[in-house]
């Protein structure tokens, strides 16, 4: 499996619709709403990271990052996701090439940190954690999840872009 990492190119944009629809088709605690949000983050120039995972030319993973608010007024934080493989590739180790190829973006970006909502058991490996200080209303405690790049985390409550309430 020989995979390349590279930023999106505008002739790339259907192909990443298509591709996180099909990977969240049978994912768990989905609202099958992925690729609109990632269209809608494009549209509001708010995608301050979107990588493709190619193998061949083909590509078959894809990463967006958008900038968050954080209530305390911080800035300089970021969202991870939707991050997506397409369903016969999962599992090989190309979503672990995209989070590490978006942690080491971030860092040349100068963010200070970044979130993102999902299984701990997954994220948990790249250095994500829970912290009780860092919410995301709505949203079942343990799956909200934070790394920091500069040793300390901010408190108060997260949000996301209103592009992450797309539903075309
Ligand atoms: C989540 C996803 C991006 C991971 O990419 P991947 O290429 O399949 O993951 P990798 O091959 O790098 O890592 C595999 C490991 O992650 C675990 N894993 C994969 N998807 C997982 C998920 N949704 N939840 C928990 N663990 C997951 C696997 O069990 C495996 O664990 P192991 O190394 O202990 O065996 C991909 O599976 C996917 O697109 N899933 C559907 C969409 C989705 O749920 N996206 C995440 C929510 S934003």
């Amino acid at each position: 499996m020989n995979i390349t990492i590279r930023d999106e190119r505008v002739e790339d944009i259907a192909t990443i619709e298509a591709l996180t629809k099909s990977a969240f088709l049978h994912a768990e605690h989905t609202s099958h709403t992925e690729h609109f949000i990632v269209n809608q983050l494009r549209k509001h120039h708010q995608l301050s990271i979107s990588l493709v995972a190619e193998e061949e030319q083909t590509i078959v993973g894809h990463v967006a990052v958008s900038p968050v608010k954080i209530s305390s007024g911080e800035t300089g934080w970021y969202g991870l996701g939707p991050i997506s493989v397409l369903p016969h590739k999962q599992g090989l180790g190309i979503g672990t090439m995209l989070m590490h190829a978006t942690l080491a973006r971030l860092k040349t970006l100068g963010a200070k940190g970044c979130v993102l909502l999902g299984d701990p058991n997954y994220y948990g490996r790249f250095g994500f954690q829970v912290v009780p200080d860092l919410t995301l209303p709505d949203v079942p405690k343990e799956y909200f999840q934070v790394i920091s790049f500069v040793g300390s985390i901010p408190q108060g409550e997260v949000s996301y872009h209103e592009a992450f309430n797309a539903t075309e």
